[in-house]
């Protein structure tokens, strides 16, 4: 066996989601600003990424940016979208050599013009790549994506192309902005916070979820690793026994 997590190659989570909490706490902790926190915060993300990468994580999705976050002072967000350009710029390159896809889901027209650019071309490279898909919540919010899917779905009802006793699950998923992503495995929040803050409501029905008091600055290969061993170790009933 020589997946590193030592679990295996069957029993590893296909799609891994993530709520990335905890950055201000790390930052304030040690008196530094909490822009601190977020630089830190975006240093984890590639060591997460590259670690599922080794474990044969098919699809990691982070929760980057909501809908909500918004309303954060204006410096806070102009640092998060600079550090989300930084990201770009300076990881595309790795991200075409580990040959990971690289997506996002959300509201992306709200983001500011440079970096929906960078995202985009980021996006387009790195279409093709087969190794990983990473997705990036930007201005995501999961009530917004599922009213989004209801509207499509009555817009299409309106115009003759779907009928309504036709509606299914499946109506409704592949109307998500995750449409082409299976649903996640497992649901991974650091910082000991027991909420789903908006995050793929309707995707994450069958998550296992795992909290860990770690701040996300300080979440790295070795945690990744143990909340997968105690994905691995669950039995997963979807309703049943
Ligand atoms: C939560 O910490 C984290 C965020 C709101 C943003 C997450 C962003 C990053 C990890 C950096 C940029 C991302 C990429 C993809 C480059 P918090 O500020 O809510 O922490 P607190 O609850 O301790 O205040």
């Amino acid at each position: 066996m020589s997946n590193p997590t030592g679990i295996s190659a069957d029993k590893i989570p296909r799609h891994i989601a993530i709520i990335m909490d905890g950055n201000g706490r790390w930052a304030r902790e040690r008196g530094l600003p909490r822009i601190e926190g977020h630089r830190r915060g975006s240093e984890a993300v590639r060591a997460c990424a590259a670690a599922c990468i080794e474990a044969g994580v098919s699809h990691l999705t982070l929760y980057a940016f909501s809908k909500e976050n918004w309303q954060r002072p204006p410096d806070e967000v102009k640092a998060l979208m600079n550090l989300l350009d930084r990201f770009l710029a300076e990881r595309t390159a790795e991200i075409m050599e580990r040959n990971v896809r690289l997506r996002a889901i959300g509201h992306l027209d709200d983001l500011p013009e440079n970096t929906r650019r960078r995202l985009d071309t980021a996006m387009e490279k790195s279409a093709g790549n087969t190794a990983m898909t990473l997705t990036l919540a930007l201005s995501y919010s999961a009530r917004a994506e599922i009213t989004d899917a209801a509207r499509t779905i009555a817009r299409e009802v309106r115009d003759g192309s779907l009928d309504p006793d036709a509606v299914t699950e499946e109506t409704i998923t592949s109307r998500l902005y995750t449409a082409a992503l299976p649903d996640p495995d497992l649901l991974i929040r650091t910082s000991g916070e027991m909420r789903v803050s908006n995050f793929l409501l309707w995707q994450i029905s069958y998550a296992e979820i795992v909290v860990t008091p770690k701040l996300w600055p300080q979440f790295g290969r070795d945690d990744l690793f143990a909340a997968i061993r105690e994905y691995a170790g669950r039995h997963r009933r979807y309703g049943g026994i």
